[in-house]
């Protein structure tokens, strides 16, 4: 049944180079902490389940767009402003279209602007200037709600130091967010055993993260972000603190997730994982680029390993 070697060795767990945890301690305290929406409706069973976790909403806020000339994302000159003394334009006017179904790899030196732009991409921060449209709905003029529902029910998240719950199971960490996508309680369980069969983790759903090596953690990462069948995967660095084997393996599972129509952004320094993107975009100082292939080698060069750091 599973499709998955099981990888022997333990990986280093922790990662150096997380650059922007902000917006993922939002997804985490939305994963764990989050009240139900006002009015939104109560699941005690859910409740008794999940320690208090509600649905935020059962209906889709951006409705699928049948029509397939519609791009899945679409930044129109979008910046993003931090201020400060001087203010940092971490993006500039970047225009960017994906359609679904697509697989892109975004490289870019460090501070080049890559976190920013997913962090956008992923409903965690708003342009400065611009707009997102998601599916061809303007992004703008949703609430904090409407906008953590939209993200619960399409997209998903991977980050470099995976950011599994430790005191959850296996199967707890998958089943976490599909309670916010509005799954019915039901399907749950179902869904997250097929999501970590899919990722070749069926024998460890009673594990404890903590048990796992760095290369199943991230794919039980892979599996919660997936469960919820999202429209679009996100992933900053999935490979930044896994050694070349273990990246290869997740990046074979990302590939096969693009091959069955999952649509895929990837950020990566790492010249052989960009590599395996049919399309690949460049940030330089907060602006995109595309076209030229880019001498990735550079880009790689400025990283040190996070296993080595580790080990
Ligand atoms: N929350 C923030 N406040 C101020 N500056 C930020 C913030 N997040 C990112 N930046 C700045 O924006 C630029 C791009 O950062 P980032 O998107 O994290 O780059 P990358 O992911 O390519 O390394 C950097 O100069 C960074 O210091
Ligand atoms: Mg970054």
């Amino acid at each position: 049944m599973s499709r998955w070697p099981f990888v022997g060795h333990r990986q280093a767990s922790q990662s150096s180079q997380t650059s922007t945890p902000a917006p993922t301690e939002v997804i985490l305290r939305e994963v764990a902490e989050s009240s139900p929406a006002p009015n939104a409706p109560v699941d005690a069973a859910t409740s008794a389940q999940h320690d208090g976790l509600e649905i935020v909403t059962s209906s889709l806020i951006l409705p699928e767009t049948v029509t397939s000339d519609v791009p899945l994302i679409e930044l129109r000159d979008v910046t993003r402003s931090f201020p400060g003394d001087p203010e940092v334009q971490a993006l500039k006017a970047v225009n960017l279209k994906v359609n679904k179904g697509e697989y892109v790899s975004i490289v870019g030196h460090s501070g080049s602007g890559k976190s920013t732009m997913l962090n956008i991409l992923g409903l965690l921060d708003r342009p400065t200037v611009g707009e997102y449209r998601i599916d061809g709905h303007l992004t703008g003029s949703l609430s904090e709600e409407e906008r953590a529902a939209v993200r619960a029910q399409r997209i998903g998240f991977v980050f470099q130091a995976y950011h599994l719950m430790p005191r959850r199971s296996v199967l707890n960490n998958v089943l976490m967010p599909m309670a916010y996508a509005g799954i019915p309680r039901d399907e749950r369980h179902d869904r997250a055993v097929e999501a970590l069969e899919r990722v070749g983790l069926s024998h460890r759903i009673n594990f404890m993260p903590g048990t796992l090596s760095g290369g199943e953690r991230q794919r039980v990462a892979i599996a919660r972000a997936v469960a919820t069948r999202p429209s679009l995967l996100l992933a900053d660095e999935p490979t930044g603190a896994l050694d070349v084997n273990t990246s290869d393996q997740v990046m074979d599972l990302m590939g096969e997730l693009n091959a069955s129509g999952l649509t895929v952004m990837v950020i990566t320094h790492d010249v052989d994982v960009a590599a395996r993107a049919p399309r690949i975009v460049q940030l330089t100082d907060g602006r995109l680029t595309e076209g030229n292939v880019p001498d990735l080698s550079e880009f790689e060069a400025e990283f040190t390993p996070a296993l080595e750091v580790a080990e």
